[in-house]
């Protein structure tokens, strides 16, 4: 070989290297600007909720689910239309692909080390309610999603609920001065979930984690989260461990109710109460007291599901002193049809795609997170524990 056709060849070589890069790197855009790749893992009754939002997404893609259940991943995969999709029963084989998202539709006890799994694997997270069992949990799952540079984000979709918005934008608006207390929580006169949900083994927390995080979340995120402090707690199972009452009576041994009392900085309390059953139609209403004006809130329905607590707000009043007299000024909640469960799935392919940070940012779901927590703990103890939120 002449050095001429050696040179030629090694420019060959370049160009070549260079197509495959250039070629490999516009494949991938192409993939970003058309379609994400998502994975299921867990394809139970909430999986088909994200699978329904995102079979609505023309630039979203379902290639894979994973469920421990032999032969559910891939009916669940047909189901929804994801005709291309991979089954799988490990979630760990699932994670081997080149995805974008994924979604986490476990049992509360398989959060922990799928989200961390996921992460690690470099993939974005959104996982459903409740982000897991502990605040030690949370925060180990915060840790790896700072250190993989990877979004971690909680399924909390009352807030995309246009009132739950309202809400948040009159209480921001600082119409109510310095507030200094707030009550949250409600319930249902009967609905008391089964299978999963009921054991502690498997759930870790019954209504404080399952639906107490909604109503947490409403009145904290009003408040742009304040720093729990303190939380002095009370809970019980009369309901779930009766057999007149529950079909799995003698499985279910989370709390059906719980109360608790929780210090936040800035000279803040709050009032928590939630029920998954009781001889009551509601726990009251959603409140802020402020030093200038009071906000209330009521359920848009009291019925056995019924409940503040999952976005439905059925009046807003704000109560305050105008022209010598004590007012009360209904703001008309909004008609609308926004479907929650499609923004929450939505924004976080659109966090993806845009490189936004966690829809629901870490530090919230930290705080959220470590009063659940301590109600729980408090409970078990019998008196007020601190709350202490680990550096991450
Ligand atoms: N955001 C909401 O409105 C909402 C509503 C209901 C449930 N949830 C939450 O969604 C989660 C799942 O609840 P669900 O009602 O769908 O439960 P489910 O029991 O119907 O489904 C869970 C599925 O996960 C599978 N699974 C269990 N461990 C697994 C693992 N390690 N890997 C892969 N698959 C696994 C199970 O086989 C099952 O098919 C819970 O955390 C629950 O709190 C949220």
């Amino acid at each position: 070989m002449t050095e001429t056709q050696g040179v030629k060849g090694g420019l060959w070589c370049l160009r070549m290297a260079f197509c495959i890069v250039y070629v490999t790197s516009m494949h991938r855009e192409g993939n970003d600007l058309d379609k994400l790749r998502i994975g299921i893992i867990g394809a139970g009754g909430i999986a088909g909720a994200h699978a329904y939002a995102y079979q609505r997404m023309d630039d979203v893609e379902v290639i894979a689910a994973a469920d421990v259940v032999p032969g559910r991943a891939a009916e669940f995969l047909g189901r929804y239309g994801f005709h291309q999709g991979q089954a799988f029963e490990d979630y760990r084989d699932l994670l081997q692909l080149d995805l974008d998202g994924v979604s986490i539709c476990t049992p509360n006890v398989a959060h922990f080390q799928t989200a961390v799994d996921a992460l690690t694997a470099g993939k974005h997270v959104l996982v459903e309610k409740p982000l897991s069992f502990t605040l030690a949990q949370a925060t180990e799952m915060v840790r790896t999603s700072k250190q993989r540079d990877r979004m971690l984000t909680v399924g909390f979709q009352p807030r995309y609920d246009p009132n739950m918005k309202l809400v948040r934008d009159i209480v921001r608006s600082g119409v109510l001065g310095q507030v200094y207390y707030l009550q949250t929580g409600g319930g249902r006169r009967r609905g008391m979930p089964g299978g999963t949900f009921i054991r502690k083994e498997l759930a870790g927390s019954g209504a404080i984690a399952d639906i107490g995080c909604y109503s947490l979340d409403l009145v904290l995120d009003a408040l742009d989260y304040p720093l729990p402090l303190t939380v002095s707690a009370f809970t019980s199972n009369h309901f779930g461990t009766n057999p007149a009452y529950h079909a799995e009576a003698d499985r279910f041994d989370v709390e059906d109710f719980g109360v608790a009392l929780v210090r936040l900085e800035g000279d803040i309390v709050l009032n928590f109460k939630i029920a998954w059953a009781m001889h009551m139609d509601t726990l009251g209403p959603t409140l802020f007291l402020g030093t200038d004006a009071g906000l209330r809130l009521t359920p848009s329905s009291t019925g056995p599901w019924g409940g503040i607590w999952d976005g439905g707000i059925g009046s807003i009043t704000l109560f305050a002193d105008q022209f010598g007299q004590h007012t009360e000024t209904i703001v008309p909640v909004k008609e609308h049809e926004v479907d929650r469960f499609y923004e929450k799935v939505r924004d976080f392919v659109m966090a993806i795609r845009e490189g936004r940070p966690a829809p629901i940012p870490a530090e919230q779901i930290l705080r959220n997170q470590a009063i659940i927590d301590g109600v729980l703990q408090s409970a078990a103890l019998g008196r007020e524990v601190a709350i202490e939120i680990p550096e991450v």
